[in-house]
This record gives C-alpha cells, sequence and structure tokens, in this order.
C-alpha cells in the first residue's frame, strides 16, 4: 500500500517523480505528492486528494516545479480520510524537512502527544507526519541529521519505506526500510529508490533491495548504505531482465484485460523450464528428498487470491500425496496459535511478496520451527527473502489491482510442486504421473483456445451485468473455483457476490434463490458432475437464472439443463481449475466494463497490501 519514489540526478526531477508514481499508482491512488528541493525555490511540496492526473495538472507535468532532487508518493490512506492534507509529502513544521512513507507508525499518538507538549503544531491527521516532526525536533536539538534519523527510527513502532529531504541536504534524500519494501536504483549521474522495480525500470535496471534497519544516503554520484547500527554496508546488485513493454498496458484498454489474454505465456514460462524429459525438476529448490520424506503436514497461508490457489492447492496436494494439508488466511493464522512444528512445511503462496498479514504469518511459522516454502511472483520482495525455499512464478510485471496472471502461475507452480513431492514420496503411479506432465505442457495451447471464446462470455455479461447478486456454485475443485471467480466478480464490479459448496445451499443459501437471481454454476470437476447437475436444478426449479461452465466432454449433457453453458476443453482433473478461471475473469471483466467501473483501480483496494 502507497507507492514511494525517489529521484536525484541531472535532469529535473518533477517529470521523473510524476512518471515513477504512475506506475506506482496500483499501490494506492486516493491521493499524491512530490517534494522537490531546489537551490532557487528550496523546498516545495504539491500534493492533492484524487488520482495521480490532478496531481500532474496541478504542476503541469512536473514543469513548474524545478529541483533534480526529489521523492513522491501515491497513497492508500490509512489514518486520517484522503483530502489534501493528509496527502503526502509531510512537511516538518519549520518546513525543512519533507517526509514520504508507506507503512503504518503504531505508536505515532504516542510520539504525537510528546511533541505537542513541546509546542509542536500538526498539520495532518496521518501517522506519518510525526516522523517529519519528531525528525526536525531532534535535529534542531543535536544538529546531526543522520543522528536525529537513526534517533527517530530507534524511536518509532511499526512499519516504513520512507523517503526524506531536508533543505540543509541540498545534493542527496535519506531512505529508510522496515517491513515495507523499498528498493535502491543505480542510474547513469541519477540514483533512485522506489517501492517497485516498475518505477525505475525506464532508467535503470540495476537495483539492491534495501534489508530491515537499514538506512541510505542517496546522491547523484552514488548511494551509500548503512545498517542498523550506523556502519556501511556494501549490497548485492540484482537485474531485472523484463522489458519495460511488459509494464505498459500495449494497445490494451486495461492492464487486466492484456494480463488475461497473458496467461497462456505466462503458464508456458512458468512450466517450461520445469520438465524436462518428461519429468518435474525444481532446480531452485533446496529440500533434498530426505527433508521431503520427512514432512509431516504441509500448512497453506496467504490472502486473497493467493489464498484462493491454497484451496485448489489443499485438494489436489492432499489428492497427490495422501498427507493432511491445512490452508489458514494469512490474517488469521497469526493469532491462531496453529498447530505447526518442525514437522510442518509451511507453503506462503503471495503474488507481491510483501503482504504484511503473509510475511507475518511466515515469521510466526518459523518461530515455530516450521520450514517455509514460498510461491512467489516479485522477485526479490520480502517474503521470497525470508523463505527457506522460493519457487518464482515468472508471470512478469502485474498491474492490475485484480490478480489474473499472477492467480493462473501459483496454481500451477503449486500443482508442479504436489507432482514433484508425489513422487519423490512414491504415492502417484507412473501413468498418471506421465498423464499430467502431458497436460501440464498442453495446458498454454488449452487456455489460448478459452480465451479465443471470449465474444460468447461478453454477451453473457452484457445479458446480465445488472444484475445486485451473483451466487457462484460448485463441489470440490470447482468450489475452490467459485471463490475465486466470486472475488474477481465483487472486486471490479463491485456486485455481491458469494461462493458456495454446491451441498451446503440446503442448508441455508437456497433461501436467497429466487426468481432471477444469477447462479453461475460451475461443472467442470467431472467426478461429481452429476451431484452438480442436481444441484442447478434445484436453484433452476426456484427461479435461478444460470450461467453454467463445463467441460468440452459434459456440454451436451448441461445443455439438456442450461440454456447458457461455457466450456472449456478437457484436461487431467486437477488442472481443470487452471482453465476454468479464464471465463470467469472474463466475465467479472466484461460485468465491470459494462457497469463503467474503474477496472484496474477498484475503489478502497490496492494490489499491494503492506497494512494489517
Ligand atoms: C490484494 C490484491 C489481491 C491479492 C491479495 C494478496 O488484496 O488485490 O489480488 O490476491 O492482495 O496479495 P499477494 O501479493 O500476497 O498475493
Amino acid at each position: 500500500m502507497c507507492g514511494i519514489v525517489g529521484f536525484v540526478g541531472t535532469e529535473q526531477a518533477a517529470p521523473i517523480l510524476l512518471d515513477g508514481l504512475e506506475r506506482l499508482e496500483y499501490r494506492g491512488y486516493d491521493s499524491a505528492g512530490i517534494a522537490v528541493l531546489s537551490e532557487k525555490n528550496g523546498l516545495q511540496v504539491r500534493k492533492s486528494k484524487g488520482r495521480l492526473k490532478v496531481l500532474k495538472a496541478l504542476v503541469d507535468g512536473g514543469r513548474t516545479m524545478d529541483g533534480v532532487l526529489g521523492v513522491g508518493h501515491t497513497r492508500w490512506a490509512t489514518h486520517g480520510e484522503p483530502n489534501d492534507i493528509n496527502s503526502h509529502p509531510h512537511l516538518s513544521q519549520d518546513s525543512h524537512i519533507a517526509v514520504v512513507h508507506n507503512g503504518i507508525i503504531e505508536n505515532y499518538m504516542e510520539i504525537k502527544e510528546f511533541l505537542l507538549s513541546q509546542g509542536v503544531e500538526f498539520r495532518s491527521e496521518t501517522d506519518t507526519e510525526v516522523v517529519a516532526q519528531l525528525l526536525a525536533y531532534y535535529y534542531r536539538l543535536s544538529g546531526d541529521l543522520m543522528g536525529s534519523v537513526y534517533r527517530v527510527l530507534h524511536r518509532i513502532e511499526g512499519a516504513y519505506a520512507l523517503g526524506i529531504l531536508c533543505s540543509d541536504l541540498p545534493d542527496a534524500f535519506i531512505a529508510a526500510r522496515k517491513d515495507a519494501p523499498l528498493l535502491l536504483g543505480y542510474g547513469e549521474g541519477c540514483n533512485f529508490i522506489a517501492s517497485d522495480v516498475t518505477a525505475v525500470i525506464k532508467h535503470t535496471r540495476d537495483v539492491s533491495y534495501m534489508e530491515d534497519g537499514e538506512v541510505a544516503v542517496v546522491r547523484a554520484d552514488g548511494i551509500q548504505v548503512y545498517n542498523a547500527m550506523g556502519q556501511p554496508v556494501e549490497k548485492t546488485h540484482s537485474f531485472i531482465d523484463w522489458d519495460v513493454s511488459a509494464a505498459e498496458k500495449g494497445g490494451y484498454e486495461h492492464f487486466m484485460f492484456k494480463e488475461i489474454m497473458e496467461q497462456p505465456e505466462a503458464v508456458r514460462k512458468t512450466i517450461s523450464p520445469r520438465i524436462k524429459e518428461g519429468r518435474i525438476c525444481f532446480e531452485e529448490l533446496k529440500m533434498t528428498p530426505e527433508e521431503i520424506r520427512e514432512i509431516g503436514k504441509i500448512f497453506i497461508v496467504a490472502c486473497g487470491s493467493s489464498y484462493h490457489v491454497g484451496m485448489v492447492g489443499k485438494y489436489n496436494l492432499e489428492r497427490l500425496l495422501r498427507r493432511p494439508v491445512d490452508i489458514m488466511l494469512a490474517s488469521e493464522f497469526r493469532y491462531a496459535d496453529p498447530l505447526v512444528d518442525e514437522d510442518t512445511l509451511v507453503i506462503v503462496i503471495s503474488q507481491s511478496g510483501e503482504t504484511l498479514d503473509s510475511m507475518a504469518a511466515l515469521r510466526e511459522a518459523r518461530k515455530l520451527g516450521a520450514r517455509i516454502l514460498s510461491i512467489v511472483n516479485v522477485v526479490g520482495s520480502s517474503i521470497a527473502r525470508e523463505s527457506d525455499d522460493v519457487l518464482y512464478t515468472w508471470a512478469g510485471p502485474e498491474i492490475a489491482v485484480a490478480t489474473t496472471k499472477a492467480y493462473s502461475t501459483q496454481l500451477i507452480v503449486l500443482d508442479m510442486l504436489g507432482m514433484y513431492f508425489a513422487e519423490v514420496l512414491g504415492t502417484i503411479d507412473r501413468g498418471n504421473y506421465d498423464a499430467i506432465v502431458s497436460e501440464l505442457q498442453a495446458l498454454p495451447y488449452k487456455m489460448e483456445e478459452v480465451l479465443e471464446n471470449k465474444e460468447t462470455i461478453q454477451y453473457l455479461a452484457s445479458r446480465y451485468f445488472n444484475h445486485d447478486s451473483v451466487f457462484y456454485i460448485g463441489r470440490n475443485l470447482d468450489f475452490a473455483l467459485g471463490l475465486e471467480s466470486s472475488l474477481k466478480l465483487k472486486e471490479i464490479s463491485y456486485v455481491h457476490s458469494e461462493a458456495y459448496a454446491s451441498g451446503e445451499l440446503k442448508h441455508g443459501t437456497i433461501s436467497l434463490i429466487e426468481d432471477g437471481t444469477l447462479v453461475v454454476a460451475l461443472g467442470t470437476y467431472v467426478p461429481l458432475f452429476d451431484k452438480a447437475m442436481s444441484n442447478i436444478v434445484e436453484v433452476k426449479a426456484r427461479g435461478a437464472d444460470i450461467v453454467a461452465l463445463t467441460t468440452d466432454s459434459k456440454k451436451e449433457e448441461m445443455r439438456k439443463t442450461v440454456e447458457n453453458v461455457l466450456t472449456v476443453p478437457d484436461t487431467h482433473i486437477i488442472l481443470e481449475p487452471s482453465l476454468g478461471i479464464i471465463p470467469m475473469q472474463l466475465f467479472a471483466y466484461y460485468v465491470a466494463l459494462q457497469r463503467g467501473c474503474d477496472i484496474d483501480k477498484p475503489r478502497n483496494l490496492a494490489k499491494s497490501v503492506t497494512v494489517e
């Protein structure tokens, strides 16, 4: 949540900061601001409620702000409503210090009270302002800026990525990090900080990731990093090898649509390097076969769509491994006193690798002695770095807030991991193993086939977009698929929707079914097709409008009962959700389009959720 960017070089900073913020807007978009320092005009701050375009207009694309050094911020409000005053950057009372912040300062009230008692006047309701005010307070007392930064960092509690400008430091800005992402970008004659690599990729591919407790002084000719004790640190550099165009819309109206269309390629990139001579191999996995055999129990933790990947994983892993697989929302796991010990493998799934609840769950699991394996998309992210093993999903940058290609690649990695473990444990026979591997290789082509049928889905969306409430029903893997399908619809179209295991309908939900209620019936899990049909008949009898999804082999049977039938090719049963999700993503997309919603940036949401 919230995006930070900082630049120092020889070019005018403001346009570069605005460009960087545009790429970070997915992290929060209720307000934005920039601070620039120049010899002529000193410390200038411009900020505004609303989308970045409002700020851009205010500063004429950055042209009205001179200076080659600055920091910028795009906000997802935590403390204080989104308005001009609560927007970042925040200034100290004497206007010599400007701060941008991602995270939450948990003890801000206590610090604020202290500063108020010292006569400091506050302008905003934010937690961030205490950082600017406290820094100015210590600096006034000591005259030592870096010493004061360390004092502030020792005093504040919570999570932060900070960018700090001080009018007494005309050629540098300061950055600090704890439990919120922040990277350093090394350009030619210029340097950067950013919450995410997309903000700097246009200028440099040479980056390093700040560690918790580190402080950086960023100048045009170099970046000096210090550890929590103030000792200089040598950073390891990483090279970002993906193309700038990967983070651009490339002619599509929305990132979400582009990312839906990119799924076959993303899945191909995730699968191909991991199948060699018909066998699944994870060269990056440090876990030995002995260690795999010693796993007593698997626990999956994640949030949002990543949690829904885990739901599919629970069914598939238990089926493949004949071992208990537990799954819990990361936000619940950390406070649940979970039954996890040294024999447990905890699988953390996260696109961003920065979700605070997932990160906290990971640390809790580690404390309990578990081994941690994470499935992550963003290379070098916090969750990836704190795991014993990390399997990357290679989906490329995902910009739309509602995940699509990251979900699909996570699902594939988890299925393949299950297969890999099953081979080691001897819980899968050769015939079944070969059949799944062959279907994995065919999957990208089958996904392309599904995407070709998008007009049918668009037509159904135009027919049903104005329904107020939608129920997704399905059994087993179709139930897990329904959870994600329902989340997709509600998050981007604001239509109320719920997913139910079909067998549960009779225990309550069926009372909500009446004439014209839209039910999306998922019938891709062929072993329970007949049971699914019985539930479809039940809701039909109560007047529901039904859109059904099934496989090619079952479509004729489905058509006998349901008029609107969407189909996906048949594949191995455990892989069917990877095909089934595509029409459901498209349905949500087209419904949201019909309703005129802001598809890539749905209200109240953010892509990277770094608050509890
Ligand atoms: C946010 C995003 C979701 C995502 C969830 C978990 O809510 O909008 O798309 O599934 O966070 O994020 P993660 O990065 O941990 O997968």
